[in-house]
């Protein structure tokens, strides 16, 4: 089986995946992670010198390299990966694909992304907490419709540990 982890940027994503994937004794991925390996950039080196959509267009392409090169795993997808194109739709037609969505509150992603927005293009310029808490409410507008698809639907604002345990527990 191949696991995809989805949710919003700071929602827990490649902490809770390798957790997952040493619990399942399954190797983990990080989709920013290969992208980086790949091309030798940071995301925001590649955002900063290519755009956005370049980004994505390569975030497509990588996703569907890992997906057909391997068997079992863990993946982290980027927060935007299933918001794009027509990744969801894809990934709900693959039986060998189960997609868990992490579900941080707007609070606890405001307070978990406002120390560390440096590191992250889309939100890197907000620079104040209030900002960052109306630009990710708007975002989450957005994206939700994309998330809500995933086949779970796990409460994410705990820690790491305790969020894999739910999973777990949905898993067998
Ligand atoms: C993005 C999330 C990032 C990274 C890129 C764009 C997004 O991944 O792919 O900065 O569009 O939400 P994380 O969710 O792992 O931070």
């Amino acid at each position: 089986m191949k696991i995809l982890l989805l949710g919003y940027m700071g929602s827990g994503k490649s902490t809770v995946g390798q957790h997952l994937a040493e619990v399942l004794n399954i190797p983990f991925h990080d989709l920013d992670q290969e992208i980086t390996n790949k091309t030798g950039k940071t995301i925001s080196e590649i955002f900063k010198n290519k755009g956005e959509l370049f980004f994505r267009k390569l975030e497509f392409q990588i996703l569907n390299d890992v997906l057909e090169s391997k068997n079992s795993f863990v993946m982290a997808l980027g927060g935007g990966t299933p918001c794009y194109g027509n990744v969801m739709q894809q990934l709900k037609e693959r039986n060998d694909v189960l997609t868990i969505f992490l579900n941080v509150s707007l609070p606890e992603l405001t307070e978990r992304l406002f120390p560390e927005r440096k590191n992250r293009p889309l939100i890197a310029h907000l620079e104040t907490k209030e900002l960052l808490h109306d630009f990710i409410r708007k975002h989450l507008f957005e994206r939700n419709f994309y998330y809500s698809q995933a086949r779970l639907r796990i409460p994410a604002n705990e820690p790491a540990r305790t969020v894999v345990s739910t999973i777990i527990l949905q898993l067998f």
